[in-house]
């Protein structure tokens, strides 16, 4: 993968699509050949949640003391070794009762973090996850939507980046800034593999773990990050309901009422 920045817009730019769908056969349509590894992309809510400011109902960042303070899953992403990934996959529609049984878990784990307002949330279409197209690229590792979700999942609950930083000292606070070299190293003493990870500013905003397509941990490829050598795990701060420009983040418990 060239970027982290460069890969967010056009991601959000391919949620606007349908979701696409590989057919059971597991065959790619469109001549586009299968991907090489996967990559578990995390986000971090302190980072992403000061950005927010104004709320929609769906974004986790507005839940106030309910919003998440761990890791939250962004997606798994099939990539190439050669820093592309693969775009167009084969079509079927995104059926949210095949993921009935996960959508508690979805909506605590796999939050969307960004939208404001409902009427502008992912195209007005709200779940986060019915965007995820990268679902359909996965084959023929992952065959079906359902398997694409639940697989993600047990990823993301066996390698507990939260629970590694935490342990390794590197808790969440709006002052410490934080070697970016340390915060590595706690990862590949726990994953076995170095991860890749991505700033806004000084502060953490992604966290991805590489997998080879059997689910065993590699090495991410990027050698470029987008952060400096000390960086921030801001601690997430409930953000406001209303419209407010300020850049002070506020709670008060009219706003937790009106959630
Ligand atoms: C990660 O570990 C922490 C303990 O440090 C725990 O509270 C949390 O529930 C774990 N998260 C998941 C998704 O298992």
């Amino acid at each position: 993968m060239a970027s982290l920045s460069a890969q967010i817009p056009l991601c959000f730019a391919l949620m606007m699509a349908t979701w696409l769908f590989i057919g059971v056969n597991g065959s790619i349509k469109g001549g586009q050949r299968e991907f090489d590894y996967f990559a578990l992309s995390l986000q971090w809510p302190g980072t992403i949640c000061r950005q927010t400011r104004h709320c929609c109902s769906s974004n986790a960042c507005c839940r106030g003391s309910n919003s998440p303070t761990e890791f939250t899953i962004h997606g798994l992403w099939p990539d190439y070794n050669d820093g592309t990934w693969p775009a167009c996959c084969a079509r079927s529609q995104f059926d949210v009762k095949e993921i009935s049984t996960l959508l508690d878990a979805l909506e605590k784990y796999w939050p969307s973090l960004y939208c404001g307002k409902s009427s502008t949330c992912f195209s007005g279409k709200g779940l986060f996850w019915a965007h995820e197209k990268h679902g359909t690229c996965s084959s023929p590792v992952i065959r079906d939507e359902y398997s694409y979700f639940i697989t993600t999942l047990n990823l993301y609950f066996k390698y507990n980046v939260t629970k590694i930083l935490n342990e390794a000292g590197y808790v969440p606070s709006n002052s410490e800034r934080y070697p970016l070299g340390g915060i590595v190293s706690a990862i590949e003493k726990s994953f076995r593999a170095t991860p890749e990870v991505a700033c806004s500013k000084e502060a953490v905003e992604e966290i991805r773990l590489c997998f080879y397509k059997d689910f065993k941990p590699r090495n991410c490829l990027s050698l470029e990050t987008s952060c400096p050598k000390y960086v921030s795990l801001p601690a997430y701060v409930s953000m406001g309901s209303g419209e407010s420009e300020s850049d002070t983040a506020w709670i008060s418990e009219s706003d937790d009422e009106a959630l």
